[in-house]
């Protein structure tokens, strides 16, 4: 156990939502969320903010310009392949920044060297041209070593010190496909920080994914080898079982911060808002028994737990549910609540909506009361989920639905295509297949079904059930999402709000699309 005395150490977060996270297949964000994410996570203390990787597509370029043109405290990042024109496009983003940085890599492990065909030696010069290069544009330069935990070890060490020469001023060291082990990532740093000339001038970072379930402890480990900046994601959000989670080495760092004496800047209080919002705009709901953010986190059913919660808080919890931003009771409104009431509710969930999104979440509000015996937080959240937007293109004007043990479900389909009402009758195996047949015979598309996820939001069978739906067409992911007592309707929307999306992204001719993926390293 280390003194209490000691001097605690400062663990700089870097969160690479908006980058690692939003490259999961069927995560993207459109650039108005992406805005809004980048704005919650400086404002939640987050010290350098990876925006995304300017050089895949028109989209990502925008959004990283935009990110950086806004930020307040935080350091923007962008990512840049070990190429002269994907570093000068990452600068082109970034430099409107207060504070902007250039994060390059390239695969070194054998497997990733296969990749462009180049030997030790041709790699080496191609790290020390571009890290030369990317410091002569800008004078914070994070390169990393992808695959660096499959990496043998002399040429790791060989290619860390020729960053470093370069002008690199942090050193990532990627668990690329979330092979490592607690033991090994803190050995790793420890030894490079010991071995490599010039390693005392900058910091290293830990980047772990999650493909054992040891992301978090990884990257703990890495601190206690001596790294001092941890890469995360909102929600763990991240290609295959994602990224190391945000949430789970802040609260870690915190909870035990007597045998891991170091800090962070995070407010924790702003830890569920922006979990939330992430699960929201990225269609990727949170499991219910995931650390920290799930909705079983800090939910004590059990007679032995409740018993013992009562008697005293610390008999179960480990930390406070207000520390990571929980209030005490989610009850919240009921229908003689009003505008200013429902206005203020949000702003304490931390969603900030225009007057329009207002009116129109106020009248689902209602009608939602009108049904609904109680309206907590969670069905509040929900509706903000499943506002649509008045400028979509296929609206639902009406559905009914027809549906049991007599017969083949049937849904009689109303809807608003570019201002004209249409209908439809279909049949189908139950009654979503039914309406969805619907959508498909108003609206004829190709798009395949990736995802259908129900959640319900709150207890009881007068609950709102969260529909999530996933499309794809023509390599265009999109996800759309909605809320209603009614599960069919939800499903309806939730369908319809995907279309729309693929629309929006057909319409900018794929522009919202990756046309480069950051594997391409050529
Ligand atoms: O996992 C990884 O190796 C990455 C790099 C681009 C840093 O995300
Ligand atoms: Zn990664």
């Amino acid at each position: 156990m280390t003194d209490q005395t000691t001097p605690k150490d400062r663990v700089v977060i870097f969160d690479t939502t908006l980058r690692d996270g939003e490259q999961s297949p069927g995560a993207t964000m459109t650039h108005e969320e992406k805005l809004e994410i980048a704005e919650l996570l400086d404002d939640m203390g987050v010290d350098i903010i990876e925006a995304g990787f300017p050089i895949a597509s028109e989209g990502d370029f925008r959004a990283v310009s935009e990110i950086a043109q806004r930020s307040k405290q935080a350091v923007i990042c962008g990512l840049a392949r070990a190429q002269l024109p994907d570093i000068d496009r990452c600068w082109e983003a970034v430099k409107g920044a207060e504070r902007p940085r250039i994060h390059t890599f390239i695969g070194t492990s054998p497997l990733h060297r296969a990749i462009p065909n180049l030997t030790q030696d041709e790699m080496a010069e191609r790290i020390e041209q571009t890290v030369t290069h990317a410091r002569n544009l800008c004078d914070n330069v994070q390169w990393s070593p992808m695959d660096a935990t499959r990496t043998e070890w002399d040429y790791l060490r060989r290619v860390v010190e020729i960053a470093i020469k370069a002008g690199a001023t942090t050193i990532n060291i990627p668990d690329t496909v979330g092979y490592t082990a607690p033991r090994e990532s803190a050995d790793l740093i420890r030894r490079l920080i010991a071995e490599v000339p010039g390693a005392d001038e900058v910091i290293f970072a830990t980047h772990c994914h999650n493909d054992l379930g040891m992301a978090t402890a990884n990257a703990l480990a890495a601190v206690e080898g001596g790294a001092r900046q941890i890469e995360c994601t909102i929600n763990g959000l991240g290609e295959r079982a994602g990224n190391t989670a945000l949430e789970e080495v802040v609260m870690a760092l915190r909870t035990r911060s007597d045998i891991m004496p170091y800090e962070t800047g995070i407010d924790t209080r702003k830890i569920m808002r922006i979990s939330r919002r992430v699960a929201t705009v990225s269609g990727f709901p949170v499991q219910f028994n995931k650390a920290i953010v799930g909705k079983n986190a800090f939910a004590h059913e059990s007679g032995i737990h409740q018993d013992g919660m009562l008697k005293n808080a610390e008999t179960f919890e480990i930390m406070r549910p207000e520390d990571v931003g929980l209030s005490a009771t989610s009850l919240v409104m009921g229908k003689h609540s009003g505008r200013a009431a429902l206005r203020a509710k949000l702003k304490d969930l931390g969603v900030d909506v225009g007057d329009n999104q207002l009116k129109d979440i106020f009248v689902r509000f209602k009608e939602l009361a009108d049904r609904k015996k109680e309206v907590y937080d969670e069905d509040i959240l929900a509706l903000v989920t499943a506002t649509t937007e008045g400028s979509d293109r296929l609206q639902l004007v009406n559905l009914s639905v027809t549906c049991g043990t007599g017969g083949p479900a049937e849904a009689a389909l109303e809807m608003e295509i570019d201002g004209r009402e249409v209908s439809a009758t279909c049949t189908g195996d139950g009654p979503v297949d039914a309406t969805f047949k619907a959508v498909r015979a108003l609206h004829p598309n190709e798009a395949q079904l990736q995802l259908y996820q129900v959640h319900a939001v709150t207890e009881g069978t007068d609950a709102q059930a969260t529909v999530s739906v996933r499309l794809e067409e023509d390599g265009m992911i999109a996800t759309g999402q909605s809320a209603d007592t009614d599960t069919v309707v939800a499903s309806a929307r939730a369908y319809i709000n995907a279309l729309n999306r693929l629309l929006v992204r057909r319409d900018k001719t794929g522009k919202d699309t990756k046309e480069i993926s950051y594997k391409d390293v050529g």
